[in-house]
């Protein structure tokens, strides 16, 4: 089986794959220990009611349909409530060093929209530690490992896969990967927009190597805007400012020192959920009550020195070195920053495969659990429970598939597609295009849209698509960024196409998808926009309901709730 990525997702994938006894191998564009996972600082929501006795996943389960606001699957949510804690244990038991209770048990902090302190943490490093338990188990293991291999294409024959074709970044060389089945957990797209907690990996390979292959994309338009990141110097702008500073106590300013979330959320404030936040701060900024640099001002500093460097060492320590700024005594200057996409891959809520037979997604790069909206924590929670669930059921659909050599000629093609950007005459720069397109996402398609900005965007992308096909290099295959680039870009150009496409087709305002020309939740808007590829390479759009909740879960919600489903 491969496996694409070494995040959280991929390695526990891996995990159960090989319990299961299949053979495993993990490839990854970049370093092991270096995947999105570990900008989820701040912890893992899990309903072991540790701190908050009443919390349990009943409770978990509704914060997360409710802020995704009715747009998740309730299969997913549900499994997440249920599972999550089990899995946290079992993290532990692999060799997790969670911070803990008085009593022993692992602490839980607050977070946002959670009802209880839900999140398991270990400081402001969660993501971190997971990454470690985890690959700390899977190098002990049989599996093997791959880096900075980029996985170009995956091959598919009569609607089922074949393996990949991937490129050694080091050598040159080119890998082909036979397999019998395949799971994509390479993260999101952030790199998309120009502020972004994401690190240069996060392009959105996964989905486009999937949608080529034949899987169908969903809900692509629902982007997180994580509220605070760093803003100054312009070098880090974007670098994550965990949500655990607010779940610790931290308040937000602006400059004429008002605590500006009593307004927007005077039951929540801080601790709403991240798109209300976000939008808060964002609405301040515009409106001229924000930072020169263009923030607003997050403030923990009368918590004491003592319990900042306890809980939040990384925070200090980044404002520190980066800033020159002392958390412990001054304020921090912070705005949004892209940090997830709830949209993604779609895959069947039972098995997380997707309808190319053999291929699954799990972790960020497939869709349906969190909506609209993610509740911070739930990621981590997201690639325990579903990357163990993924693993399980793709080591099941190995254990009955033969594998079918990937041939010669499905070889050449590939490589003959990706030399050829090394052969273009007057060739167009394509950091240039994806600049170009970053521009025009974070101008147009940011915390707020409208129908203007969209036809814009749209405009745009058109054009930089028939610009794109004059990209390439000089150079070789051998240590060159700017051919990955010019991979990376023609993916990302179609992902970024059908995500205006579906935010300009959604009329309302529904969690990280605001607009500013439709502002209201439409209950007739309670649909999954699903892109379909067709054999040409275009593609269709599709509106699929949202999948019913079962009565039981619906006497979950409140009466006001339920009139939203
Ligand atoms: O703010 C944070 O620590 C991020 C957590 C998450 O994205 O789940």
């Amino acid at each position: 089986m491969l496996i694409i990525g070494a995040g959280g997702a991929g390695l526990r994938a891996a995990v159960e794959a090989l319990k299961q006894g299949v053979k495993v191998l993990i490839v990854t564009k970049s370093l092991l220990g270096k995947a999105h996972t570990v900008m989820a600082e701040g912890g893992i929501a899990a309903a072991l009611g540790n701190v908050d006795k009443e919390d349990n996943w009943k409770v978990h389960f509704v914060d997360t349909y409710v802020e995704g606001v009715y747009l998740g699957d309730w299969r997913f949510s549900e499994q997440l409530a249920k599972d999550a804690p089990e899995r946290v244990l079992e993290l532990e038991e692999y060799g997790a060093l969670f911070d803990r209770n008085a009593d022993g048990k692992i602490l839980q902090r607050a977070f946002g929209a959670h009802t209880y302190r839900r999140l398991c943490h270990v400081g402001d490093k969660t993501g971190l530690e997971l990454i470690r338990t985890l690959q700390d188990k899977v190098i002990h293991s049989d599996a093997s490992f791959l880096e900075e291999i980029m996985i170009t294409k995956i091959i598919t024959e009569g609607g089922r896969v074949k393996g990949a074709i991937g490129l050694d970044l080091k050598t040159g060389e080119f890998y082909s990967i036979s397999a019998k089945g395949i799971i994509v957990a390479s993260g999101g797209l952030g790199r998309i927009y120009k502020v972004t907690s994401n690190s240069w990996e996060s392009t959105g390979d996964g989905l486009s190597l999937a949608f080529e292959a034949g899987s169908e994309l969903m809900d692509l338009e629902m982007v997180q805007f994580h509220p605070t990141g760093m803003i100054w110097p312009p070098a880090i702008r974007g670098l994550l400012v965990t949500e655990g500073v607010r779940g610790d106590g931290g308040l937000l300013y602006n400059t004429k020192g008002e605590r500006f979330m009593l307004r927007y959320s005077p039951q929540k404030k801080e601790l709403d959920a991240r798109d209300v936040v976000a939008r808060s701060i964002y609405r301040e900024i515009m409106e001229g009550r924000g930072t020169e640099h263009g923030g607003v001002y997050l403030d923990i500093s009368y918590k004491g020195a003592k319990f900042i460097l306890e809980k939040l060492p990384s925070m200090y320590m980044q404002y520190k070195e980066f800033s020159g700024v002392d958390i412990t005594k001054e304020k921090m200057e912070v705005a949004p920053t892209t940090h997830y996409h709830m949209g993604g891959i779609k895959v069947d809520a039972e098995t997380n495969q997707t309808i190319v037979s053999g291929l699954f997604a799990a972790g960020e790069a497939a869709t349906g659990l969190h909506g609209a909206n993610r509740l911070g924590g739930n990621s981590l929670a997201d690639l325990l429970v579903f990357g163990k669930r993924t693993g399980e059921e793709a080591a099941k659909f190995v254990k009955n598939a033969k594998l079918t050599r990937i041939g010669g000629n499905e070889v050449s093609a590939e490589v003959d597609r990706v030399l050829s950007f090394l052969q273009v005459k007057d060739p167009v720069n394509p950091y240039e295009v994806f600049e170009k397109l970053r521009e025009t996402m974070s101008t147009n398609v940011g915390i707020w849209r409208n129908e203007d900005g969209l036809n814009k965007a749209l405009a745009e992308i058109a054009e930089l698509k028939k610009v794109a096909k004059n990209v390439g290099v000089s150079g070789s295959t051998k240590f060159n960024p700017g051919l990955v680039t010019a991979l990376e870009v023609q993916g990302l150009l179609n992902i970024a196409e059908m995500l205006v496409t579906a935010a300009r087709e959604r009329k309302e305002s529904r969690g990280a998808h605001y607009r500013q020309d439709y502002p209201e939740l439409r209950k007739e808007w309670r649909k999954n926009i699903v892109f379909v590829r067709k054999q040409d390479g275009n593609y269709t759009m599709r509106f699929d309901p949202v999948p019913e909740l079962p009565s039981e879960l619906k006497a979950l919600l409140s009466k006001e709730e339920q009139e939203n489903v």
